[in-house]
């Protein structure tokens, strides 16, 4: 199995610092954001990893990660020239997975304790063709993609919808999702979004309404780092932690 880190994007919640660096280069912590993900991904036996970024601070990302050999996992990098949204930086990495493979995906910006290595397993027992994604209780879900539960089997998702004004759930979907080929296919049949991007959600829906999308909760800690405010909470969570 594979892992995929999508670490490209403009990270305008994070400007000026974002002016600087790319958003997952920044300090969290005794280290930089985009080493508590790599580290996620070693721990649950997934050694090769491909990281898509932007172009900038391409050069910061070779001089401190370089090749993965010092922390244990094989590195590659993907250039995403334009920021297109999640499912559109997804489908630039096709030709690094194998046909059927199956592969994990992280967003660099999503901190989290849990070990993935139980998930991992059960996405391994699935049957081809299907996802899994990673759910987490918020006391603010609007900000998020929502899961909505089938009415009576609370063990389905019925559907996702992102960033509700009246969200059905306060179970977000974090941003590690678990896939096989099949999504490219699926990633070539939505459309840019109203703030133009092509929308993970829009994928997973595809997943939800043919029944085809499991889930987990996670147990830990977990932040979407992408703001100021969460950027503060992660650094004084992970302080003590090395990744
Ligand atoms: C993205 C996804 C959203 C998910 C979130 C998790 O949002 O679109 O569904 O809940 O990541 O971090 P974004 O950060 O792009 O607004």
């Amino acid at each position: 199995m594979k892992g995929i880190i999508l670490a490209g994007g403009t990270g305008t919640r994070l400007y000026p610092l974002t002016a600087l660096m790319n958003k997952h280069l920044l300090p969290v912590g005794m280290h930089p954001m985009i080493s508590y993900g790599i580290e996620r991904l070693r721990k649950a036996a997934i050694k090769d990893i491909i990281i898509v970024i932007g172009k900038m601070s391409a050069g910061l990302y070779m001089d401190y990660l370089g090749s993965g050999e010092k922390l244990g996992v094989n590195i590659s990098y993907k250039i995403q020239e334009e920021a297109g949204g999640i499912a559109q930086a997804l489908s630039l990495v096709e030709a690094f997975v194998a046909p059927d493979e199956k592969f994990v995906v992280l967003l660099g910006d999503n901190l989290f304790l849990d070990d993935l290595t139980p998930y991992v397993k059960a996405f391994k027992d699935q049957p081809l063709g299907e996802a899994r994604v990673l759910l987490k209780q918020v006391l603010d879900p609007r900000r998020y993609g929502v899961a909505a539960f089938h009415n009576k089997d609370k063990q389905r998702i019925a559907y996702i919808e992102e960033k509700p004004k009246k969200p059905p759930s306060n179970f977000c979907v974090t941003g590690i999702y678990m896939y096989d080929t099949e999504v490219f296919n699926h990633i070539r049949t939505i459309v840019p979004s109203a703030r133009g991007e092509l929308e993970i959600t829009d994928v997973n829906n595809i997943y939800a309404r043919s029944g085809k999308l499991s889930f987990n909760r996670l147990q830990a800690w977990w932040t979407d780092a992408g703001t100021f405010d969460s950027l503060h909470e992660a650094a004084s969570h992970l302080k003590g932690v090395h990744p």
